[in-house]
């Protein structure tokens, strides 16, 4: 799979979509890394966002936001939600705390859900409270493998959010997802050298089966749309 004759799928961000030579490969998997408040769910929204735009129908599936409080997000950024709610755009609100419900719904029915709507793009966010319902680690381990290769019969594109950890923002709670997933998008906090203050930037770390930029960008959440300053240096 992933030649470079495939399809890609853009987030609708241009400096994003550019350091990923054109967009994330149709039908594959992408994580986005961070720590709380560096945008994770805002990207993926974007995402969703894009596909809404083109026709496509779309789910975002919430473990930790309450649906109001997304559907609150998404109008406040001034996108046309009502035009798509419910018609094309599926939010729904999981409780991971409720263990057998979270995960059965999650590996079970999320297939059949995406296939009743027909929907091209799909959000897990964050998918670290799934990977959280287990608590050892082998079974983790299997469980969100087991799932991951599950997704990749859908024919949809799937992005997972994925918080960190306070003492190690380069990489996933677990530390698991990122062997799993095609494409791993990294979101941090960088200093640049004249220290003044920090900034957000973004990193492409890996995406299987395409080039893709190795730079660091800054970016910014604006109030209708994340801005990737592909052309600013952060160093
Ligand atoms: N409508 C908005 N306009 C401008 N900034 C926003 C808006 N909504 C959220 N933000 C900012 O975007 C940041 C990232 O939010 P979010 O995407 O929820 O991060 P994460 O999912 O990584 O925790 C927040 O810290 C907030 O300051
Ligand atoms: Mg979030």
């Amino acid at each position: 799979m992933n030649g470079d004759d495939e399809q890609r799928v853009q987030f609708g961000i241009e400096g994003l979509d550019s350091m990923l030579s054109g967009g994330i490969f149709e039908g594959s998997i992408c994580s986005i890394v961070g720590t709380y408040g560096t945008g994770k769910t805002t990207f993926a929204l974007q995402f969703i966002y894009e596909g809404l735009k083109q026709g496509e129908k779309a789910i975002f599936i919430s473990l930790d936001e309450r649906t109001e409080m997304i559907h609150r997000d998404i109008l406040r950024r001034g996108w046309d939600l009502d035009t798509y709610l419910d018609k094309s755009l599926f939010v729904i609100k999981l409780d991971p705390t409720d263990f057998t419900v979270a995960v059965n719904q999650i590996k079970d029915e999320l297939p059949q859900l995406i296939r009743s709507v027909g929907a091209r793009r799909v959000v897990i966010d964050p998918i670290s409270l799934f990977e959280g319902i287990f608590t050892d680690e082998s079974t983790r381990r299997q469980e969100l493998f087991r799932f991951i290769e599950r997704m990749r019969d859908e024919d949809c594109t799937l992005i997972l959010t994925s918080e960190t950890l306070q003492n190690n923002p380069y990489a996933s709670k677990y530390s698991l997802i990122e062997y799993m997933v095609d494409t791993v998008i990294l979101l941090r906090y960088i200093r640049p050298s004249d220290l003044s203050e920090v900034h957000p930037a973004v990193e492409v770390v890996k995406m299987r089966g395409s080039n893709h930029s190795r730079e660091i960008k800054p970016y910014e959440i604006l109030k209708d749309r994340v801005q990737v300053y592909s052309e600013a240096n952060v160093f």
